[in-house]
């Protein structure tokens, strides 16, 4: 049986500069709904790309004095970096200054030409730069371009034109008749109100500069960028070179585009294919913009965001599920530091996170690490229940997805794992181990909850890639090269599992006073002085309590500080050398806001004396210091101070 295909592109960039993160939601975007139907088991291609031609490049590269394909060179290299940070699965990358692109693009322009739908002109206009692209008088206002508000300059070119008005009525048909072609259906309206006012020939060949690719009739001009950038759709699919690739993959699924450039795909594109006898794509989905703090994101602003840096920050995966779950991919949304923080300690650090981390801790304390499937054991109506909403959430999440409603989706696995954590809650773990008589009862509530983890693993796959295989490697499931959905049904896990260690697969971030994130319990500017270290804390109970042989393990000792300095450059931090017992010592700690260096010379302290040894400025520091803070600012160590150097605390 031969698979079903999908083919779904992004728009090809601009390399004007460097990518910025409304570029990075688009492609998110394409790439979790590549990875989604990948997962449904189809054959899927994704393109992404440059659109390197035009004035604007040209005259970038002039100003810096290097030739437009050096300059390129350089930004494609970042865009393809930041794709591969951000996890991408494009299968083609394709640049518009490629041979095979060219080529596609002179015999698609032959062709139209030779069966007579292009033709010469003298043509006097109104030409925006930095869009690319004429204006009509009624169409500028002051001067200023449209759609980016720009000053439009005239332009006077003798030019090739091609004949959109004769194909006006042809397009309006299909638009009617296929409703799922212009989504979403607000951009459908405003579209079919643009044709109806008639459709003016479009101006397809520049001579003012040459930057692009030379038309194969008439060398002294290039291709119009638009007319050009459109058929990488073509080239990526082999058109011209491939036949078997491309009658696979054409007509294309969808080409996901920001608001901006519906018009081109869906009036210029479509007429296009057309004039060359091809199919249309089956659907132009236009996305809404992404702002920054509310405003529009720009260089004269300087409120551009760059997604390197987030990801470089916070990790790929948070960068790509605050996206998908914060906005409604029709409409704008927001991007804030805040609300992106707040999400990732919600939704992954604290609702996804912990119950992996209970889940694993509790097979681990109660049977050894050990999964069994004891499917002769009866269900309550609390397993019921749980069962029956992971199946529905399966389903739920298909429905939306194929609508592409990815924060539906997203919102319905959230709500199995929010139930779930709740399933901990009402079976209450820690009191069916402590009666025997439970015994399968526990293995049970134990094997339900890996159950549902297994399943939210599968789901979130498209959202955040690199997760999913963290959780099937805590569950001790191996990794599969490709995360199926027909494998989200119950009952996936064998008896005899094992689960790996339980580790925090998002460490809550925290913002400091300073404004500094911190992410994890190791604080990188300042070091926490509390008492339990995180990790313990969480590795070790399925409800936050702790053993006594837990409490054992931390080794507290009485220390004498013998001597005491600011760390060079931060407001924070103090090195100090302590000596427990003969032992001497070098502890980094962030109480320099409350404590005078030399107020602490001769004073004995509590510090955990068995802590990992971590670097902090460079500094290695080797224990911790304790300390009550009440959050608003007051701090005091605790001290022993008639105690002995080196006694132990308990
Ligand atoms: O238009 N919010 O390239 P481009 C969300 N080369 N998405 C945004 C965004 C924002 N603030 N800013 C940009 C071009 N985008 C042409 C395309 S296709 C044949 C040629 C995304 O570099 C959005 O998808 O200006 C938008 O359509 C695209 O980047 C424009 O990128
Ligand atoms: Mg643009």
């Amino acid at each position: 049986m031969t698979k079903p295909t999908y083919y779904i592109t992004t728009p090809i960039y601009y390399p004007s500069d460097n990518l910025h993160i409304g570029h990075a939601y688009c492609t998110t975007i394409a790439d979790t709904l590549a990875r989604y139907h990948r997962a449904k088991g189809e054959d899927v291609f994704f393109l992404t790309g440059s659109d390197e031609h035009g004035l604007k490049i040209q005259r970038k590269a002039m100003e810096q004095g290097v030739t437009p394909i050096e300059y390129v060179d350089k930004i494609i290299a970042n865009f393809k970096l930041l794709w591969e940070k951000l996890h991408i699965t494009n299968d083609d990358f394709i640049r518009t200054s490629e041979a095979r692109h060219h080529k596609v693009v002179q015999d698609v322009l032959q062709q139209i030409f030779e069966q007579g739908d292009i033709y010469k002109k003298n043509y006097e206009g109104l030409y925006c730069v930095p869009c690319e692209s004429y204006w009509l008088d009624r169409q500028v206002e002051d001067g200023k371009c449209p759609d980016c508000g720009r000053p439009v300059e005239t332009m006077q070119e003798e030019s090739y034109f091609f004949k959109l008005s004769k194909y006006q009525d042809r397009l309006l048909e299909h638009i009617e008749k296929n409703p799922e072609f212009i989504q979403p259906a607000s951009r459908r309206n405003e579209m079919v109100n643009f044709i109806k006012q008639g459709l003016e020939d479009l101006c397809i060949t520049r001579t003012t500069f040459d930057w692009g690719v030379p038309v194969p009739f008439d060398e002294k001009h290039v291709v119009y960028v638009w007319f050009d950038a459109l058929l990488n759709y073509f080239t990526g699919i082999g058109y011209g070179a491939d036949k078997e690739l491309f009658n696979k993959f054409w007509p294309a699924n969808l080409h996901l585009v920001g608001k901006e450039i519906v018009r081109f795909h869906t009036i210029i594109w479509p007429i296009m294919l057309m004039a060359m006898g091809q199919e249309l794509p089956k659907q132009v989905y236009g996305h809404g913009w992404l702002v920054v703090e509310g405003d529009k994101m720009s260089k004269s602003k300087g409120n551009v965001i760059d997604p390197l840096g987030l990801i470089e920050e916070f990790g790929a995966d948070s960068i790509r599920y605050f996206l998908l779950r914060e906005i409604n991919l029709g409409s704008d949304g927001n991007f804030s530091r805040d609300a992106l923080i707040t999400r990732i300690n919600a939704d992954l650090a604290n609702d996804l996170g912990n119950l992996l981390n209970r889940t694993v801790s509790m097979i681990d304390k109660y049977h050894g690490g050990v999964m069994t499937n004891l499917t002769s054991e009866p269900l309550e109506d609390v397993d019921k229940d749980l069962l029956e909403m992971a199946k529905a959430t399966v389903a739920n999440y298909q429905t939306a997805m194929d609508k592409m409603e990815i924060n539906a989706a997203i919102k319905d696995v959230w709500a199995l794992i929010s139930r779930t954590n709740k399933y901990i809650d009402e079976t209450m773990p820690w009191i069916l181990a402590k009666d025997e008589a439970k015994a399968a009862r526990l293995q049970l509530v134990m094997y339900n909850l890996a159950e549902v983890l297994r399943i939210v693993a599968i789901l979130v796959s498209p959202f955040i890639p690199t997760t999913s295989p963290k959780i099937y490697t805590q569950l001790g499931l191996a990794v599969p090269s490709e995360f199926l959905l027909a494998d989200a049904t119950w009952g996936g896990i064998p008896t005899g599992t094992k689960v790996a260690k339980a580790d925090p697969i998002y460490p809550r971030i925290e913002v400091t006073e300073a404004g500094e994130t911190v992410i994890g319990n190791v604080k990188k500017e300042a070091p926490k002085v509390a008492t339990v270290p995180k990790a313990e804390e969480k590795a070790s109970g399925d409800n936050g309590e702790i053993s006594i042989d837990d409490f054992a393990k931390i080794d507290l000792r009485v220390a004498t500080v013998v001597a005491a300095e600011r760390v060079p450059k931060t407001d924070k931090l103090l090195k100090l050398l302590v000596k427990i017992g003969e032992e001497e010592r070098t502890i980094v700690s962030g109480i320099a806001e409350h404590y005078e260096p030399e107020a602490l010379i001769g004073r004995n302290v509590i510090v955990i004396a068995n802590l990992k040894p971590a670097k902090l400025r460079g500094i290695e520091s080797r224990g911790m210091l304790l300390a009550a803070s009440d959050g608003e600012g007051n701090l005091v160590l605790a001290d022993a101070p008639d105690i002995k150097s080196g006694s132990k605390v308990k």
